[in-house]
């Protein structure tokens, strides 16, 4: 049986990936700050083991990493994300920068460290990151967004140092852009359902090229400019 680690899996594109795994036959591990409000995460069915998570609580993800231990991993999903409210030029929220860093750069990284012996047992060894275009400088024509994109664009640094480090140890890593998704985060004006967006992250984590480890991918699998 194929198994997967989802962080943030209670709503948005965490809940959608969640679904896709279930329904192509895969063990979840869904983790989650607060399981007993996660009830459509809960009502995914008995594939599903519910964990709870705060991806900033360094313990807590050494304890999960601990009592998962023996569990092999094929996939770990750093998909918890946090954007401050904006960020513009002038109105730049410096308390919130932190905050934001520990979730969306320090977070993933603290997790591939913790779960990498979980991911040398599985068949499929891959780290997949969920970025965001909005972190790619080369692809940044439209400036402002200094938290989230600074924060997005060290998770992409992080992502290529993972690719690097754990080559010899056949472990891949990606970073992942869902595309401009319906959710909190994305907003009601947003093009794609979190469906769509998860069910094309779920096939390219699972078709991916030898070229791709270490790259910033779209959902629809174009490679994009760090
Ligand atoms: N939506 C888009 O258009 C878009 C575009 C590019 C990239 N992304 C990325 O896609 C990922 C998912 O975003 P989304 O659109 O699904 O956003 P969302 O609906 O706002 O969901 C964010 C998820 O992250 C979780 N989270 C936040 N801080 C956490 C923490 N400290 N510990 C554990 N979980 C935490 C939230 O949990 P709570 O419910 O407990 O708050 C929630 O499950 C993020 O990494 C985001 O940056 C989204």
């Amino acid at each position: 049986m194929s198994t997967v680690l989802i962080t943030g899996a209670n709503r948005g594109i965490g809940l959608a990936l969640a679904g896709c795994f279930v329904e192509a036959g895969w063990d979840v591990h869904a983790c989650c700050r607060h399981p007993e409000k996660a009830t459509t995460l809960q009502s995914l069915g008995a594939s599903v083991t519910i964990h709870r998570l705060d991806v900033t609580d360094m313990l807590q993800t050494e304890n999960l990493a601990r009592s998962l231990s023996g569990v092999p991993l094929d996939i770990l999903v750093n998909n918890a994300g946090a954007k401050e409210p904006g960020s513009a030029f002038g109105k730049v929220p410096y308390e919130e920068w932190s905050r934001v860093f520990a979730v969306n750069t320090m977070a993933p990284l603290h997790l591939a460290e913790r779960f990498v012996g979980h991911l040398e047992t599985g068949s499929r060894k891959l780290i997949a990151n969920i970025s965001s275009r909005m972190g790619s400088i080369g692809d940044n024509d439209s400036g402002g967004s200094y938290v989230y994109r600074s924060s997005k664009a060290a998770l992409n640094m992080v992502t290529r140092s993972l690719s690097i480090d754990l080559a010899d140890r056949g472990i891949s890593a990606i970073a992942l852009h869902p595309g401009w998704v319906r959710t909190k985060m994305g907003g009601s004006n947003a093009k794609l359902e979190t469906d769509v967006s998860a069910n094309s992250l779920k096939e390219l984590m699972l078709n991916l090229r030898p070229e791709d480890n270490g790259r910033l991918l779209n959902y629809d699998g174009e490679h994009i400019p760090w």
